[in-house]
């Protein structure tokens, strides 16, 4: 069966960021939060600075699958530089998005909209959104902690 050029251009992009993922490893001086999928013990340690509520650095760590490697690539160009209420929109349409729903600002994940064929595959939806559910607790506490 042919893939489509959808499909085609999803499993590129997506091997793309997973072998060359962007903002991988640790940024110093910034407190990590560390974030497992249950389902499979993979492990993402997020860091994220942020200064007059914006996200001004972003990086990441850990042990992942294609996926979650290529999902946490393509979440950090997509809220570097966002406010911290962006990047909390942003998070819940990626999680809307891999749940099937569509969504207008979808196009503003960038890269990241291509996971959006990640909903026809159920076990794979956590690990598209670990990275993203990393984000998501890592700005309730930046914002409990004022
Ligand atoms: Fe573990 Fe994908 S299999 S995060």
């Amino acid at each position: 069966m042919a893939l489509s050029r959808l499909d085609s251009l999803y499993m590129a992009v997506v091997s793309e960021h997973s072998k060359s993922p962007r903002h991988h490893g640790s940024l110093s001086g910034v407190e990590k939060l560390e974030l497992h999928n249950p389902t499979c013990g993979d492990v993402i340690e997020l860091s994220v600075k942020i200064e007059d509520n914006v996200i001004t650095d972003i990086a990441f760590d850990g042990v992942g699958c294609t996926i979650s490697t290529a999902s946490a690539s393509m979440m950090t160009e997509a809220v570097l530089g966002k406010s911290l209420d962006q990047a909390q929109e942003l998070a819940e349409v990626f999680s809307q998005m891999v749940q099937g729903q569509q969504n207008d600002k979808q196009k503003e994940l960038g890269d990241a909209a291509l996971l959006a064929g990640v909903a026809k595959f159920p076990q794979r939806i956590k690990c598209a959104t670990l990275p993203w559910n990393a984000l998501k607790k890592a700005l309730e506490r930046s914002v409990s902690a004022e």
